[in-house]
């Protein structure tokens, strides 16, 4: 399947812009195991990065302009490169031109030469779905970052390339989101979960062994599409440096458990709930790594739901969408079950025995139905390698 759009990507660009692309690029999405809404505050994350992909067919232009083209809008479009800036209206093309400044920005910043006199032409494809809360705009930023990062030689390692998918989501996008995404989607490892240190950037691939346990990951897309550029995600965030500044905390990493009973005395209640959202999410994050290597992908399953509980009451970023898939699943035999990602819509995850998959499925598509929602997409994923150059044969 995957090189089947690969090469669909290559014949698209052949057809868009009348010449053989010089390669195929391609970044997966993601989805977050545990550790939601900490990676702004230093924390902990524990993604996956999904065997859904984005592909990028890319060729080179000699007049510094930057063309890109999609099969999921009419709308082409361009820039020069040396003049991609905030404040623009670039459409959905503020993915691509965002990245290629960032890279840009971090080239300078490491010392290196870029020519931007040297253009390209992309074309871009994808099976990630789109407002799911699976990270489809960091498998855009990525698959274009470590396209330009060969076409320009920069060898900027995978680390560097997460940190300017970051860094262009929040200049030109103008959304003021975390390194967990792009982390994800650039560091994946094939039935690995990513352990992130937020404030280290330290990572560690960790084993899920999921289909050795008899289990799968089944993705609910609820179809309520989420945005991180809307004031939710703003909100929650400016609530946790209040919490952090009023702690005298650089940051919630450094507030630990044992601070929650000062905190609720000196915050208002909205902001000691946040607070303690992101505190606890972190431990559980630890708490579900150990738990995994001691006793398996099977005993995780409680350590999920508690992360649901904590941002359903606490952060307060559930819809009712999210938490009937959640408690449907579980009541059908899922072992544990959460929204993943920003909040506000999106998918939740359902970690479900392979025997009880269908079970689950047609429980929750009933339950939506019963209640009036829209239909829900729902999917099993597995994880999968980060981006990469794709080998065409
Ligand atoms: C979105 C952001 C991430 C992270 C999650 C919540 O996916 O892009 O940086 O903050 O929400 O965990």
């Amino acid at each position: 399947m995957s090189q089947s759009l690969a090469k669909k990507t290559a014949a698209a660009f052949v057809e868009k812009f009348g010449y053989e692309p010089t390669g195929v690029w391609s970044a997966p999405g993601r989805v977050n195991l545990i550790g939601e809404h900490t990676d702004y505050n230093e924390g902990f994350v524990f993604p996956l990065a999904i065997n859904r992909r984005t592909y990028t067919a890319f060729g080179k232009r000699s007049d510094g302009v930057f063309r890109v083209a999609t099969s999921f809008s009419d709308q082409t479009h361009q820039v020069l490169l040396s003049e991609i800036s905030a404040g623009q209206n670039y459409d959905w093309a503020a993915y691509p031109f965002g990245m290629a400044w960032a890279v840009i920005q971090k080239a300078k910043a490491a010392g290196l030469e870029v020519d931007l006199s040297a253009g390209f032409d992309c074309f871009i494809d994808s099976d990630v779905p789109v407002g799911a809360g699976l990270s489809s705009s960091a498998a855009i930023e990525c698959a274009v970052g470590v396209a330009i990062n060969e076409l320009w030689n920069l060898n900027l390692d995978d680390r560097t390339l997460a940190q300017a998918g970051q860094l262009g989501e929040n200049e030109i996008v103008g959304a003021p989101t975390g390194i967990m995404d792009q982390s994800a989607s650039m560091l994946g490892q094939l039935d690995h979960a990513v352990f992130l240190d937020c404030r280290t950037l330290e990572t560690q691939a960790i084993e899920l062994g999921f289909a050795a346990a008899g289990l799968e990951l089944l993705i609910i897309d609820t179809r309520v599409a989420h945005r991180l550029v809307d004031g939710g995600y703003a909100e929650r965030r400016a609530a946790c440096e209040r919490g952090a500044e009023l702690l005298g905390a650089s940051s919630l990493r450094d507030v630990s458990e044992a601070d929650l009973t000062r905190a609720r005395e000196i915050m208002d209640d909205v902001t000691f709930r946040r607070v303690r959202h992101v505190v606890t999410e972190n431990q559980r994050v630890l708490d579900t790594i150990k738990t995994l290597r001691e006793k398996g992908p099977a005993a995780i399953g409680r350590l999920m739901y508690q992360s649901h509980q904590s941002m359903r009451d606490d952060f307060e970023i559930s819809i009712d969408e999210l938490d009937t898939a959640v408690e449907t699943a579980l009541a059908h035999g899922a072992i544990g079950a959460r929204m993943t990602g920003g909040g506000f819509g999106g998918a939740a995850i359902a970690l479900t025995p392979i025997e009880k998959i269908s079970e689950v499925t047609l429980a929750v598509l009933a339950e939506f139905e019963n209640l009036g929602y829209a239909t829900p997409n729902i999917f099993s994923v597995s994880a999968a390698d980060g981006a990469a150059r794709e080998q065409l044969i």
